[in-house]
């Protein structure tokens, strides 16, 4: 049964377990068990559940990829034909991709918005403030859009409306590690690969997880130990029936 919305200090009840919380000037949404629906200021439940993994995030549209990651991101992707890094910051990714590929930045006089021009890939790390934005205008330009983000960012409707929208699909997720400069939100983050025309499954890559080649390998590998052992099985038998 639905709650009637009540006001509590900064908290927002607005029934069914859902609530807002305001934060250092941001209101963060949260939804809770039907039965656990006291919240506390800090945004906490009885059972001592948080709106998101640490509350004392803060999003930071400043940091830079480090040099490894960037490396092993163009490296996994392999962008190739005219490649534009978007917002190419002190330009960790851009040195990895193909000679003349493209760049803007913001703070150099060269707004993404501002470019045009179709390209087949756009590989980057966003400013996590305005990944939508950025997402829609990528969508608009390339083939084949990588972003390296948390990949909850990923999964709003909005944003998976927008990927349809745009006939793309989701193509790979490669989820990699934090590094120590990210800023720690508990979310797991990874590159998203989205392709224009994808209808195929979506690979989950990295961190355990394999990747479709991977998984030939194995079976490769296992189909040429059956063939092995059989072989083994049969001489060994007609040895026995030569005795
Ligand atoms: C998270 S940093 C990442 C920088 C770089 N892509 C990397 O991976 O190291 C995001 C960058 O986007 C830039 N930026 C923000 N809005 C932009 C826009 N509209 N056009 C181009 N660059 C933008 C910022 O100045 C910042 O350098």
């Amino acid at each position: 049964m639905r709650e009637k919305a009540r006001d509590d200090g900064g908290v927002k009840h607005l029934g069914d377990g859902m609530a807002t919380v305001k934060r250092n000037g941001r209101t963060m949404v949260s939804c809770f068990p039907t039965s656990d629906r006291k919240i506390n200021r800090r945004g906490q439940s009885r059972a001592g559940m948080r709106f998101q993994p640490n509350r004392d995030y803060v999003s930071n549209d400043e940091v830079q990829t480090p040099a490894a990651l960037a490396r092993r991101l163009v490296r996994h992707f392999r962008p190739r034909g005219h490649v534009l890094e978007p917002c190419c910051g002190e330009g960790r990714i851009l040195r990895h991709l193909p000679r003349g590929a493209s760049w803007c930045e913001i703070k150099r006089g060269r707004d993404f918005f501002d470019w045009r021009e179709p390209v087949d890939w756009i590989v980057t790390n966003p400013p996590w403030s305005q990944i939508r934005s950025f997402l829609r205008h990528a969508l608009m330009l390339a083939d084949h859009v990588v972003f390296l983000l948390t990949i909850n960012h990923l999964w709003t409707k909005a944003r998976l409306r927008d990927i349809r929208a745009a006939d793309f699909g989701i193509r790979e997720i490669l989820l990699v590690d934090m590094p120590p400069e990210f800023p720690q939100s508990g979310f797991q983050l990874g590159a998203v690969h989205l392709q224009r025309g994808w209808r195929g499954r979506i690979t989950l890559s990295g961190r355990g997880f394999s990747t479709a080649r991977g998984l030939k390998r194995v079976r490769t590998r296992t189909s040429r130990k059956i063939r092995r052992d059989a072989k083994e099985r049969a001489r060994a038998a007609e040895m026995a029936d030569e005795r």
